[in-house]
This record gives C-alpha cells, sequence and structure tokens, in this order.
C-alpha cells in the first residue's frame, strides 16, 4: 500500500472510531432526565449567600420532608460557591463558605441518596461577577467529574459576542469527554431560542429571564411567573424525554404568593413539563408548602413517562384552560383563573381531543377526590388567582 493510501485508511478509521466514541456517549446523555428533572438549586432564595452548611441542611430536609420519596433528586449550588483560579488554572471554591471542599459536599449530598449539582457560566465571568469557564471548559468538566458532580448549570453573563450554540456545544463535548454523565441546564435565558438548537446540546434549557417571586411583576431582569407562563405558548413540541423547556425554578415558599398563587404556579409548571427545582428554605418549611411540593398526583403530571408538554387550550379574557395528554390517554387539566374575583371555568371534551359524547371520570388532584363521570365538558367555579386541577380519564 502506498504511503498516501495508508494515511488514508488510518484517518477513515480515526474517522469512524471518533464518532463512535461520540455517538456512544452522546446516546448515555440522552438517558439522562428522561422526565424533567426535580431538585433543589440555593439562587432564589440564598443568591449568594451559600455555604456548605447551607447545602447540606437542604440536602438533609429534602429526605426528612418527604422530598426525596416524591421524586425529587437534585442539590444544586448557584452562584458564588467560586471564587478565583490558580496557578494552573485550576477553579477554586469559597475557602470561608467550602471549608471541606467541594469533593467532600458532594460525597455528603450522595450518601444522602441524592445528587449533586452545581454552577458556572459560558462566559469570562458569572452573573455575580466569579470567574466564569470560557476558555477553561474541559478542565472545569474534568473537575466536575473529579467531584462527583452530577448536575450543570450553565449561565449566559459576560458573553460578549459568542454564539450561544457554539458556546454551549463546547461545554456539551467537554461534559461527554469527561466520562461522567451531567445533567446539562442550559441557562441562556432563550436569547437565541434554544429551543431550536439545543434538542442534542443540554437536558434543558431556559426559555426566558428569570423568575420573581411575584405574580406578573416586571423587574429588570426578572418577571414574576405568570408573564413567564405567557412566553412557553408555542414551545410545547420543542420538548420531550432528555430534552425540556425549563421556565426557570420555582418560588414557592419564598413568601411573595399567597399559597393558592403557589398552587397556581406549581400546578401550571406541572403542566409544562417544567423542570421542578424547589428555590426555598427546605429546612424551615411550613406545612402548607411541603404539601405543595409533594403532592403525588400533581407530580406524576409533571413526571409523566411520555413527557409531553401541556399547552393552553383556550384563553377568555382571565379565564384559562390547560390541557396535557398523558401516558394512559388521559388528560391533566387546569382551570386556571388569573382574574380578582371567583369565576366558573369549563373545559370542554373538544378542547381536550376528545368526542364530545366520551364518557370519562374526573379526579380532582387537588382535593384528592374523585369527581364522578362527566359527558362532553368538565366546569368549576375557580378561586381569583386559582386553578382547579383534575385528571380525567375515559
Ligand atoms: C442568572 C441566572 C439565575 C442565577 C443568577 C446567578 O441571572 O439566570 O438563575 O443563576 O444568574 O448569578
Amino acid at each position: 500500500m502506498s504511503r498516501s493510501a495508508k494515511i488514508a485508511v488510518w484517518l477513515v478509521l480515526a474517522f469512524c472510531f471518533d464518532l463512535r466514541v461520540v455517538n456512544g456517549a452522546h446516546a448515555a446523555e440522552q438517558e439522562l432526565a428522561r422526565t424533567p428533572p426535580m431538585g433543589w438549586n440555593s439562587w432564589n432564595k440564598f443568591g449568594c449567600n451559600v455555604s456548605e452548611q447551607v447545602i447540606k441542611d437542604a440536602a438533609d430536609a429534602m429526605v426528612s420532608s418527604g422530598m426525596h420519596a416524591t421524586g425529587y433528586e437534585y442539590v444544586v449550588i448557584d452562584d458564588c460557591w467560586q471564587v478565583a483560579r490558580d496557578a494552573n488554572g485550576n477553579i477554586l471554591a469559597d475557602p470561608q463558605r467550602f471549608p471541606s471542599g467541594i469533593k467532600a459536599l458532594a460525597d455528603y449530598v450522595h450518601s444522602k441518596g441524592l445528587k449533586f449539582g452545581i454552577y458556572s457560566d459560558s462566559g469570562t465571568k458569572t452573573c455575580a461577577g466569579r470567574p466564569g469557564s470560557r476558555g477553561y471548559e474541559y478542565q472545569d468538566a474534568r473537575q466536575y467529574a473529579a467531584w462527583g458532580v452530577d448536575y450543570l448549570k450553565y449561565d449566559w453573563c459576560s458573553t460578549d459576542t459568542e454564539n450561544a450554540e457554539a458556546a454551549y456545544t463546547t461545554m456539551h463535548r467537554a461534559l461527554l469527554e469527561s466520562g461522567r454523565p451531567i445533567v446539562f441546564s442550559i441557562c441562556e435565558w432563550g436569547k437565541s431560542k434554544p429551543w431550536l438548537w439545543a434538542r442534542d446540546v443540554g437536558n434543558l434549557w431556559r426559555t426566558t429571564g428569570d423568575i420573581y417571586d411575584c405574580w406578573d411583576c416586571k423587574k429588570e431582569y426578572s418577571t414574576g411567573w405568570l408573564v413567564i407562563l405567557d412566553q412557553q405558548v408555542g414551545l410545547e413540541t420543542y420538548a420531550g424525554p432528555g430534552h425540556w423547556n425549563d421556565p426557570d425554578m420555582l418560588e414557592v415558599g419564598n413568601g411573595g404568593m399567597t399559597p393558592t398563587e403557589y398552587r397556581s404556579h406549581f400546578s401550571l409548571w406541572s403542566m409544562l413539563a417544567a423542570p421542578l427545582i424547589a428555590g426555598n428554605d427546605l429546612k424551615n418549611m411550613p406545612t402548607e408548602i411541603k404539601e405543595i411540593l409533594t403532592n403525588k398526583e400533581v407530580l406524576a403530571v409533571d413526571q409523566d413517562p411520555m413527557g409531553m408538554q401541556g399547552r393552553r387550550v383556550r384563553k377568555n379574557g382571565d379565564v384559562e384552560v390547560w390541557a396535557k395528554q398523558l401516558q394512559d390517554g388521559s388528560r391533566a387539566v387546569v382551570l386556571f383563573n388569573r382574574g380578582a374575583s371567583e369565576a366558573e371555568v369549563s373545559a370542554n371534551w373538544d378542547n381536550l381531543g376528545y368526542p364530545s359524547r366520551l364518557p370519562a371520570t374526573v379526579r380532582d388532584l387537588w382535593n384528592k377526590k374523585d369527581l364522578g363521570k362527566f359527558t362532553g365538558k368538565f366546569s368549576a367555579k375557580v378561586p381569583s388567582h386559582g386553578v382547579v386541577m383534575v385528571r380525567v380519564t375515559p
């Protein structure tokens, strides 16, 4: 064989090997987050006030509150755990706030049967001004794998003219090469329409700016959950097992809304097949809040294995009907009243994709009560800012 023929054969073999490695790793990654990830993240409650004690308390409470038993598993430290890089470029945790180091903290979280997540940024700096991963993607991914990280939230501050798809693809490849299965949470705020490109890059992608603990307020970089909800309309078809639209983390229990409003927020997030990442103080959680976060029948809607995102099927002023098809053919239905006074809301079977003569049983998921058989439609009185959430089974 001539020298150039040999080189050609080697090139073909190397190319095939590379594809095999990348495809194999890719397949493994797609096995992650088959249902929307569930867990807790430090940001909404603690901001930069994180420490190993805060994270350990959250892990302890996730187990003792019964949240773990209902499916919550990832404990994620958001921004501000990192302070600098050493002379070799290794990322360093804040030695005052994390004196035992990140590996020991990950081990602690794992010892509780939970998974451990961390945060970084595609740019030179995180949103709180800490060192970002730009130029250090492979080194950071190797470090995370060595620490035992299971989930990476990757933000979009200080990215200058970076291209989002390229930047997130670089970190995606770095995570694959690290050899550890790590859920990749893309936090690019929906700017470049990640639903169009991120399906094979990450397991979830933020669709909007940040959530704020209010009904429908608008701040500079964040808004109430209702504003975010409206921005989800039309994105339904992009979600599915392994790749989810992320309307941001939960504010349930952070104090800015009423229990009725938190129940609505949680119900709608479940209808969206959203990642359910609690953001409250789990250690000091009132029973009423725990009951929202651990309602198994509502969680089953979010976690339905078919992974079909629900959609708004009717809107009439302040009154809305949302429906989500579930694997067994039934539909989760939310009757939602955004208005200031009680309203009667109806879901017609044709809103749900059922023939109008089909009889179906209706079960109330918040009151945990069978309501009987209905044909053609189901109506209920819904309190101001509240929902009635049911499962309709033919
Ligand atoms: C951005 C993200 C938030 C949070 C902060 C941390 O605003 O969207 O979710 O991670 O940065 O600084």
